[in-house]
């Protein structure tokens, strides 16, 4: 058993997908989130940058005392986890990737969809993912730019959403896609709005649950699950601590929590 907190993090508020699930998942354990707001969008980082911001946040939350880090952003996860785990060796970490696995042995009509960052879209990560596990299968790739930062302003229902949802989501109705990956970890706060937009010939996957079973079966294993009766939650961001807060509320549907501002 293990009382120490799980650390997670996401360039904003995006983790908190994976944050409300662990948390759904495995009540009894408290939970440390960090929002680096003050640097996002990740989504249009270099490497270098990416890998460097990751390593200051996991330090932040070692210094916590975190006994596991969640990379809750894919962008961070397929530019920045293989550094992670090599300049924290001892530390566990979980990342989350677009699930081109699950959409492959899913789809019937042969076409897959992935929504994600520029960076993430572009990267050798997917491009891997993608000639791994759907070599036979069409893929419609979007980059979209933009629309995590509308999640990040808590605009999920603006007009100017809706305008980018529709731009980015032509490429996936024009296609045969029936399946689709939100490889982006704010998008699964605009998962209604893609389903509907979608119709319902078209099923939409998010990793946030195969996630949280990750981190589970990780804690297991070493024997460090939790027992809190009381389990404490802490949110810190980079960014404006007040606009987080805000939007976190939105998001999550709750009066907590209470955001406080770190320099990382
Ligand atoms: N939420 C992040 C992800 O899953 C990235 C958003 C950003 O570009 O900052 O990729």
């Amino acid at each position: 058993m293990d009382n120490r907190p799980i650390g997670l993090f996401d360039s904003g508020v995006g983790g908190l997908s994976i944050w409300r699930t662990i948390r759904k998942l495995l009540p009894d354990e408290s939970l440390d989130f960090l929002a680096d707001s003050g640097h996002v969008p990740y989504g249009e980082k270099s490497t270098a940058e990416l890998c460097d911001l990751a390593s200051r946040i996991t330090r932040f939350l070692l210094d916590g005392d975190a006994k596991l880090v969640v990379v809750a952003c894919n962008t961070a996860t397929v530019h920045a986890l293989a550094h992670l785990r090599e300049t924290f060796p001892q530390t566990p970490f979980v990342g989350v990737v677009p699930v081109v696995k699950t959409l492959s042995s899913r789809t019937r009509t042969g076409t897959i969809a992935v929504l994600s960052t520029p960076a993430t879209s572009s990267s050798e990560y997917l491009a891997g993912l993608i000639r791994e596990f759907a070599p036979d299968k069409e893929v419609v790739n979007v980059g979209c730019d933009g629309l995590e930062n509308m999640v990040e302003a808590g605009e999920v229902r603006t007009r100017a959403t809706t305008a980018l949802l529709e731009r980015h989501l032509a490429p996936v109705k024009a296609s045969r896609a029936d399946v689709v990956g939100l490889g982006c970890t704010h998008f699964p706060f605009l998962r209604h709005r893609i389903k509907n937009m979608l119709g319902p010939g078209v099923r939409v996957y998010d990793p946030s649950r195969p996630v949280a079973r990750r981190v589970r079966q990780l804690l297991e294993e070493r024997d460090e699950l939790a027992s809190n009766a009381a389990p404490r939650f802490r949110f810190y961001t980079t960014g404006d601590a007040d606009l987080v807060q805000m939007v976190a509320r939105k998001l999550l549907r709750t009066t907590a929590p209470r955001v406080k501002h770190v320099e990382i």
